[in-house]
């Protein structure tokens, strides 16, 4: 810009026809439009001429995907990945709560995790995004959109959403960060699959990236794997809320009991494994029909 100031600007294209290009720009629009956090992108102003524009503050570093998984550039830091989680903790806990009207973002992964030129992250691409009105506890959304190797259980097979959806892909997102992995690399094995038995048996060093040479802080890998354990509960509402999760990230003692399974909850193995088939961060299949309660 004139003054300076570096910005991005986001240009609509994927959408099928123009009418639903249109659609989701407003969407977005709307959504973004009124969320203002230091770990949620910044939209500075829209633009339509022949094409639709959303225009952003521009994050110099990139999204956490490219720094995390760059092999030629030094392993990301340890401190940077701690304050990475809990930067979009924060954040998602105003879109959940904070904000004036609830949102779900329903695409939390590391490439829509941008990096600001100080390394703050921001929460961006809102393409997905939905309200979520006080009054209703979930809706049920057709087609399912998102990212495989990210979605929850409840949102995969009946397409139902609310806060936790969210949760459960935050929790995917810690382990890729504590480990440097994908969430489905093509190895037939999903990140989830993989952690699991770490995250069970407590064996938690085992999960920490390698390229980190033991340089991490055992204190906050206890607070990050024992957040991601909780989040990728299988059972939604046995999921912790975001307030939940910065409280076990930030706070005094880890309260351990109070996250215990009740005994009749079997947790059931979610590990994408039976669905994946050589996949790299594919969308999931449609359906039709849009329906909300
Ligand atoms: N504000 C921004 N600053 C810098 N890079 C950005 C910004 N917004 C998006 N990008 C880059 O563009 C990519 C795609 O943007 P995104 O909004 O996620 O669109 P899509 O819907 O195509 O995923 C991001 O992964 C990031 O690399
Ligand atoms: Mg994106």
């Amino acid at each position: 810009m004139e003054d300076g100031q570096v910005i991005a600007v986001k240009r609509l294209m994927r959408a099928s026809s123009d009418e639903q290009r249109e659609k989701d720009f407003l969407t977005e629009l709307g959504t973004v439009g009124h969320v203002w956090h230091p770990n949620v992108s910044a939209l500075l102003g829209c633009c339509i001429d022949r094409d639709l524009h959303l225009i952003f503050e521009f994050s110099s570093r990139g999204s956490v995907s490219s720094n995390l998984h760059d092999e030629n550039s030094p392993p990301m830091a340890w401190k940077l990945r701690y304050n990475i989680a809990m930067g979009t903790a924060r954040g998602l806990h105003y879109l959940h709560k904070g904000c004036q009207r609830r949102i779900i973002h329903r695409d939390i992964k590391a490439s829509n995790i941008l990096l600001t030129s100080n390394f703050e992250p921001q929460i961006s691409d809102f393409g997905l995004a939905k309200w979520l009105p006080s009054e209703w506890t979930y809706r049920a959304v057709a087609p399912i959109e998102g990212t495989f190797g990210c979605l929850a259980p409840e949102y995969f097979m009946h397409g139902i959403v609310d806060e936790k959806t969210d949760v459960f892909a935050f929790g995917v997102f810690l382990l890729e960060i504590i480990s440097g992995r994908k969430p489905v690399d093509g190895s037939h094995k999903s990140l989830l699959s993989w952690a699991r038995p770490f995250l069970n048996e407590g064996t938690i060093q085992l999960l920490v990236d390698p390229r980190l040479e033991q340089d991490y802080d055992m204190e906050q890998l206890k607070r990050l794997t024992f957040a991601a354990s909780l989040c990728i509960r299988t059972t939604a509402t046995l999921r912790p809320s975001m307030i939940e999760v910065l409280e076990i990230l930030e706070g005094g003692e880890i309260p351990q009991d109070r996250w215990n399974l009740p005994e009749e909850e079997e947790e059931e193995f979610w590990g994408f494994d039976d669905l994946n088939e050589d996949e790299d961060e594919c969308d999931t299949p449609s359906t039709s029909s849009t329906r909300s309660s």
